[in-house]
């Protein structure tokens, strides 16, 4: 087991870094951040972290990576002799192919640059839809994909009725989450059938054959960029009749309006983890992140 000796957090998370040094008996400093009146950056660390680990999550993701590549290599020159990136969100996994001609593989490019300054790392439900495991991303070198549904599925017992509910999620990428959620709460899961037809636009098949009428419907998905996804869904679980329809995420990249758009839709709460601030933030990742830094060789 490869523990952190120091936990370097940045002033947009101080508190989520905080809490895992706490969870796993690290310490914890935050990263001195300077801008130049012409827009660079300086990032400034103290001595002496062996094993440190640099925490960030990615979202509005390239000043943060500027600075993260900054940190990692003041690391080094201080000291570490191997340094790891915990980022409860990580950016741009999910171009992943060139879409349409001419795209750069940006999954492929930021593996690329990142696994030349860190040697391990750590993310939560990263999109890794078409990449076998988060070590593809990163030339092979120690990397956790750490999963929120054990935190998720504590909420949902404590906040949600949760006898008759089922839980859903928007397309067959969600299986894995949906069902680590629902099998530690014994409750029933479904996913439907979704296509993208641009940016905000998608259309969502139900399963044959379901019967919702009367049902406590629980969607679970990884990430809620735009709100398309879930608004679509949302109004057909209305339509065909659930008693209730309740949102859980990972990652609440939420665009602007997405939270509205999704209430008028027909979803009653909408409840998201900690790697990205946004008022519906109400579960902490430390728990799943510290039990997740356990994996790594
Ligand atoms: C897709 O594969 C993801 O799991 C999410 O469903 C998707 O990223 C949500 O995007 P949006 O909120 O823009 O529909």
């Amino acid at each position: 087991m490869w523990l952190p000796d120091k936990i370097y957090g940045f002033p947009d998370c101080e508190n989520q870094s905080r809490a895992l040094a706490q969870a796993i008996g690290a310490n914890h400093e935050i990263v001195q951040t300077h801008k130049f009146p012409d827009g660079e950056c300086c990032v400034r660390v103290s001595k002496g972290a062996l094993r440190p680990a640099v925490f960030r999550s990615l979202y509005e993701p390239n000043e943060k990576l500027v600075e993260i590549i900054f940190a990692s290599s003041a690391l080094r020159d201080n000291g570490a002799s191997e340094v790891a990136l915990i980022a409860p969100y990580l950016a741009y996994m999910r171009q992943d192919v060139a879409f349409r001609p001419g795209e750069a593989i940006s999954q492929k490019v930021i593996g690329e640059i990142l696994s030349k300054y860190f040697d391990r790392f750590l993310s939560i439900d990263p999109h890794l839809h078409r990449t076998p495991t988060l070590d593809a991303v990163f030339r092979g070198k120690p990397s956790i994909s750490g999963t929120a549904a054990a935190a998720i599925a504590e909420h949902i017992a404590t906040h949600i009725e949760h006898s008759k509910t089922i839980i859903i999620g928007p397309d067959i990428e969600s299986k894995p989450l949906v069902k680590a959620v629902a099998d530690p709460l014994g409750a029933s899961w479904l996913v439907a059938a979704k296509t993208r037809h641009g940016d905000r636009n998608v259309s969502i098949k139900l399963p044959d054959h379901s019967d919702l009428r009367g049902r406590h419907m629980v969607i679970v998905d990884d990430v809620i960029s735009s709100g398309g996804t879930i608004v679509t869904l949302s109004g057909l679980l209305t339509k065909a009749g659930a008693a209730s329809v309740s949102v859980y995420t990972t990652h609440a990249l939420f665009g602007e309006d997405a939270h509205l758009a999704m209430r008028d839709a027909g979803a009653q709460t909408i409840t998201s983890c900690d790697s990205i601030p946004h008022p519906t933030n109400a579960i902490s990742l430390a728990k799943s992140l510290a039990e997740s830094i356990k994996l790594w060789p």
